[in-house]
């Protein structure tokens, strides 16, 4: 099941989003949660401290190979997440895309 969370700042995406990762890891299911926001805070929903994301690395550059005119992933996802995932205390893994780079609301 793939579930992708979209719309207005502010409205309760990440709120949602985290409740959601965080009670399907709790019964069990294998969740890998991704934050695409600019403003990444889900980490904190998810119960993550903030030092832990940012002593990550963040993704590459070179991950995605678009000199076919699509793009495809350089390495699998299970190599990704060893090098650029962090669990969570309910057992959600967050894969660690950007880290935020001022304060911020939403
Ligand atoms: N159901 C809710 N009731 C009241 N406040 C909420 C609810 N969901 C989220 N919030 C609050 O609203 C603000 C924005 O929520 P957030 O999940 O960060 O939104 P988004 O990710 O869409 O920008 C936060 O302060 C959050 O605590
Ligand atoms: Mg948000």
């Amino acid at each position: 099941m793939k579930l992708a969370v979209a719309g207005k700042g502010g409205s309760g995406k990440t709120s949602i989003s985290g409740t959601m990762a965080r009670l399907l890891a709790r019964d069990g299911r294998k969740v890998l949660a991704i934050d695409g926001d600019s403003s990444p805070n889900l980490a904190l929903t998810l119960g993550i401290p903030q030092a832990q994301m940012s002593a990550m690395p963040t993704l590459p550059r070179d991950l995605l190979d678009r000199s076919n005119g699509g793009a495809v992933l350089t390495k699998t996802l299970e190599e990704i997440c060893a090098s650029h995932s962090v669990q969570g205390p309910d057992g959600v893994t967050l894969l660690v895309m950007a880290h935020p780079q001022h304060a911020g609301t939403g």
